[in-house]
């Protein structure tokens, strides 16, 4: 079975402030045109967002690579090692 493999959708982060309280939908597929978050273009690709809770306002860094360890939405620096 081939594996399903997210789009690169950039080679750096995005760093985006967000409001505490509200929900995120980060794009895991690579596909959306609303980087880093979803769209709805995931569509046929098997792949799903990822429902991100944010409880305090601040600047995040949003994987943009789609690599970081484990999958998580947040960069840790994996994209240097692309
Ligand atoms: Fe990528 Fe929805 S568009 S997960
Ligand atoms: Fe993906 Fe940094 S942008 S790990």
């Amino acid at each position: 079975m081939a594996m399903i493999t997210a789009r690169r959708a950039a080679d750096t982060p995005f760093a985006i402030n967000v409001e505490a309280g509200k929900d995120y939908w980060w794009c895991a597929c690579g596909q959306s045109n609303n980087q880093p978050f979803c769209d709805g273009s995931h569509r046929g690709t098997g792949m799903t967002p990822v429902r991100t809770e944010i409880t305090e306002a601040k600047k995040v860094a949003w994987c943009g690579c789609k690599h970081a360890a484990g999958g998580s939405v947040f960069c840790d620096g994996s994209h240097r090692k692309l």
